[in-house]
């Protein structure tokens, strides 16, 4: 018998697979402190992982511990030396988010480019046509984006972008030429100079000790005065105290964020009364459909461990 801990609850969905494996019983971990993580996952063989921190503390006391199948694909929040050391696999939900994501990240393109927010707002007070025209609106047709990351995530999107007739610059140094140019892209080598043509710029790259604070003042004040800048990733990549800076200084246009460096945000965190940035609550892959996916894509995965029949592609190679 393995005993799994579902560290936050998840859709119900991937929890019935367990239905029909009468070798697995699961429990759900609701309470995250780190008191409670130390007392209660010992106990565990295997752990679903929302976004909880699972530090070093922590998995020291879980010594039964030989899977970790996170829900979703980024994995910050464990320490990647401790389980590599103690050969504790790693699996992700590497074929669920990519469409939810990609959609999000071009949503917000385009909520800040037409300046959704604020002609609702004219409707709503009672100002359908006053003030409305000193409402700056763009296009995107023709327009230059740069997608940094070109994994799952920023392949989706680029369909997208072309399909507004785009034109894409891609950032990857790990992403050879021709694949890029095989789904419409040109590879660019130098992020600092290739933010400086891009109308609108989207980060997919992963959060880690090379990319924390990628994007910082010296980077903003390269951008065009209309540009807007998005990250679906992670909050770290780019520094927000001085992405709220470039904001209210008008470096450039606008921001759209599902994710930060703190999460949830403090309440004093300026960039939540900024209104030149758009945010939503690291939610990006919470559609009704995708959130079924990663929870089934994360019980399988559980279930393909200890079965021995894990799929390659959902392994985090450590
Ligand atoms: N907001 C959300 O809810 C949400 C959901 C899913 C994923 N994410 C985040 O989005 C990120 C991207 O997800 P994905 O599935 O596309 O990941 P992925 O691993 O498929 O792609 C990441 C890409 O980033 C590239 N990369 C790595 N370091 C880089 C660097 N320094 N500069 C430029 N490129 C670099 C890699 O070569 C890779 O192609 C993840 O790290 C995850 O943290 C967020």
């Amino acid at each position: 018998m393995f005993k799994i801990g579902i560290v936050e609850k998840i859709d119900n969905t991937g929890l019935k697979l367990f239905d029909n494996h009468s070798n697995f019983k699961y429990e759900i971990v609701e309470n995250v402190s780190k008191d409670n993580l130390i007392k209660v996952l010992p106990k565990y063989d295997g752990l679903t992982l929302r976004v909880a921190k699972l530090d070093t503390e922590i998995l020291s006391h879980c010594k039964k511990l030989k899977v970790i199948s996170r829900h979703g694909v980024g994995y910050d929040n464990i320490d990647l030396n401790y389980i590599k050391k103690n050969n504790i696999s790693l699996l992700i939900t590497a074929t669920a988010n990519a469409v939810a994501v990609a959609e999000h990240a071009m949503y917000m393109i385009l909520s800040l480019s037409k300046g959704i927010t604020s002609y609702d707002k004219a409707v709503r007070s009672g100002e359908f046509k006053k003030n409305v025209s000193q409402i700056e609106t763009y296009e995107l047709y023709n327009k230059e984006i740069l997608i940094a990351g070109f994994g799952r995530i920023g392949k989706n999107l680029i369909k997208k972008c072309k399909g507004f007739e785009m034109k894409v610059n891609i950032y990857d140094p790990f992403v050879d030429d021709e694949t890029i140019k095989s789904l419409g892209g040109n590879k660019v080598q130098n992020l600092s100079s290739a933010v400086k043509t891009a109308d609108f710029i989207s980060i997919h790259i992963p959060l880690n000790n090379e990319t924390k604070n990628l994007i910082d003042i010296n980077m903003l004040n390269k951008m065009k005065k209309n540009a807007i800048i998005i990250n679906t990733s992670r909050g770290g990549v780019i520094n927000e105290k001085d992405l709220d800076k470039a904001l209210k200084e008008k470096i450039i246009f606008g921001a759209g964020l599902d994710v930060f460096e703190k999460e949830p945000p403090d309440l004093n965190n300026p960039l939540l009364k900024n209104e030149k940035a758009l945010l939503s609550p690291h939610s990006s892959s919470f559609t009704n459909e995708c959130k079924k996916r990663m929870s089934v894509e994360t019980v399988q995965n559980i279930i393909d461990f200890f079965e021995n029949k894990t799929k390659p592609y959902m392994i985090v190679k450590l």
